[in-house]
């Protein structure tokens, strides 16, 4: 991209930014827990837990001393509650490592639980205005149209490094995830209202896109997936206790009892739900 093409965008899209909560911290553990919140679930989705979660646990010592089963009663209705579990582990190694302070520098960031490139580069870019690039599926999205370029992770890295105006991260990177979200759509996109579209690379052809690494893929379908089972389970916990004998039931699976278990001890190994005796349940 050109500089000309850079400044279009900036002067298209700053004015249109989305007015997101956590748009208004610059605080690192705000920023860190709304883009976890926000990896694979939609925003509109992630603002009411998002408050919630920042009103109970406004600090990584208050998520560190909370119990994990209130956390994850929080999280109820979120979906991929390892997430939550990761944030809490990673509140905790804040504590004990960085002084209750979310760390400043990429590397100790990229070793938190949970944390990988794109969170870490966010933390840095959205609460102390780093200039670093992140890239999300939208990003990724943008930027292989953009080139017209089927991207792997790392060259969605580089490109992304090489297009960042210096002094305007901020901006840049939460405008890019918006015009990804909102114009260059995975599906349909708008290009007849794209500001860039004089610009872009991609014109007829096969989406360079599909086959860039970081980009989202079709889903699997949820119907009658581990995961709509699995979930299904953590939302009655969430509520009360569940014997082991109605397990199948919660999860909608009657009549399979072995999936029920193979489900069941994945959520105890991915330290979701503990097996006390007749009784499962948060831990
Ligand atoms: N999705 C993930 N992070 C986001 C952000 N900072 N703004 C909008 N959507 C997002």
């Amino acid at each position: 991209m050109n500089p000309q093409v850079i400044d279009a965008l900036l002067d298209w899209g700053v004015p249109r930014l989305r007015d997101l909560p956590w748009r208004a911290s610059r605080d690192r553990w705000s920023v860190l827990v709304s883009e976890v919140m926000a990896q694979q679930t939609q925003v509109s989705r992630v603002i009411p837990k998002y408050e919630a979660f920042m009103r109970e646990y406004p600090t990584p010592a208050a998520c560190a001393s909370a119990a994990l089963s209130d956390l994850l009663k929080l999280w109820s209705g979120l979906g991929y509650p390892r997430r939550c579990k990761n944030l809490h582990d990673a509140a905790r190694r804040i504590v004990e490592e960085h002084q209750g302070v979310v760390p400043g520098e990429l590397e100790s960031l990229l070793s938190l639980p949970g944390v990988g490139p794109y969170t870490a580069r966010a933390v840095l870019a959205f609460a102390d205005a780093r200039d670093v690039a992140v890239v999300d599926t939208n990003v990724a999205r943008v930027l292989s149209r953009a080139t017209n370029r089927s991207l792997a992770a790392r060259e969605s890295q580089s490109v992304a490094d090489s297009v960042l105006p210096i002094g305007r991260a901020w901006e840049w990177n939460q405008l890019l995830m918006d015009f990804g979200a909102q114009v260059c759509t995975a599906r349909l996109p708008r290009c007849n209202v794209c500001p860039i579209e004089e610009h872009c690379a991609w014109n007829d052809g096969p989406d360079p896109a599909r086959s860039s690494a970081l980009t989202s893929k079709p889903q699997a379908r949820f119907d009658g997936s581990d995961r709509q089972a699995r979930g299904r389970l953590m939302k009655v916990l969430a509520e009360r206790g569940v014997r082991r004998r109605d397990v199948s039931g919660s999860m909608g699976l009657q009549g399979d009892s072995q999936r029920a278990t193979r489900l069941l001890e994945s959520l105890v190994r991915d330290g979701l739900v503990v097996i006390d005796g007749e009784w499962c349940r948060l831990p």
